[in-house]
């Protein structure tokens, strides 16, 4: 009936975080210019919205520009600008259809006029949209973010003795509402496309247990069987946290 192995196992992931890697490789192997590589590439992001939404994904949250990327060739920069703000727009009746609400992450008020603008209108028209979360990782740097964090916890004490004892009862669940993002659940599946098996930056906080799967695949070329394929394997993980396998199997009595 069309019902996925997560879905029958009951281990779909609720946020699948992606890195959206190789269209500068893909358009080489083409013979065209890198932008056309992001061009096609944006298509598989109109694609992903659709098949992570049709597997019952709440959120997915995708890598589109790293704090990194501004040491780009800055006509790179301004091309993938340009092509996040003039597409942008064209897709919101689609994922209004689909229940996709568009959230961002990131600094992106860095980021040029034309492209605040037409994320500010996508988020806008699609904030009451409840089936899926399509997070915009753009101008996004995990480490910027915890520092981020780390300063508006130091900003929120008045005086010494609060701050003190806040530090004292500092740990991970209480930060988290530091990062200032409450509607971002931790990353159960972090994809990354494009053969490099690395995470560049990318949500250190919220992905501190998530499952990890590498692809040689590169993003333009991402298909829905290849999505798939990744659900599948994290169906088949043994999500442990810490524990033994027996304890997760309940074959332990001492807790
Ligand atoms: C990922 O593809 C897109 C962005 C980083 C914006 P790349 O542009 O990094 O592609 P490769 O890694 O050079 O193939
Ligand atoms: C990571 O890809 C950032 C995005 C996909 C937006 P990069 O291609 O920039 O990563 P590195 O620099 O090769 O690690
Ligand atoms: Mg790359």
């Amino acid at each position: 009936m069309g019902i996925s192995v997560c879905e029958q196992a009951g281990v779909l992931p609720q946020h699948v975080a992606i890195i959206m890697d190789g269209n500068g490789r893909w358009a080489k192997s083409q013979g065209l210019p890198r932008v056309e590589g992001h061009r096609k590439g944006a298509g598989r992001v109109r694609d992903i919205i659709e098949w992570a939404s049709d597997a019952g994904v709440k959120q997915v949250s995708l890598y589109a520009f790293s704090t990194e990327n501004w040491k780009r060739p800055k006509l790179e920069i301004t091309a993938l600008m340009t092509l996040m703000a003039t597409l942008l727009p064209l897709e919101i009746p689609r994922m209004c259809e689909r229940g996709a609400r568009l959230l961002t992450l990131g600094d992106v008020s860095k980021l040029p006029w034309i492209a605040r603008k037409s994320l500010q209108k996508a988020c806008k028209a699609t904030e009451n949209n409840t089936k899926i979360d399509v997070i915009l990782c753009l101008n996004y740097g995990g480490q910027q973010e915890i520092i981020e964090g780390i300063k508006r916890f130091c900003a929120s004490f008045q005086d010494a003795d609060a701050k003190n004892e806040a530090l004292e009862q500092l740990n991970a669940e209480n930060f988290r509402a530091f990062l200032g993002r409450d509607d971002v659940l931790p990353v159960d599946l972090l994809i990354r496309t494009g053969g490099e098996q690395r995470i560049s930056n990318f949500h250190l906080w919220d992905a501190a247990y998530a499952e990890l799967f590498f692809t040689d695949r590169l993003w333009p070329e991402y298909s829905q069987a290849d999505f798939q394929a990744a659900l599948d394997d994290y169906a088949g993980r043994e999500r442990r946290f810490g524990k033994t396998s027996e304890q997760l199997k309940g074959e332990t009595h001492d807790g």
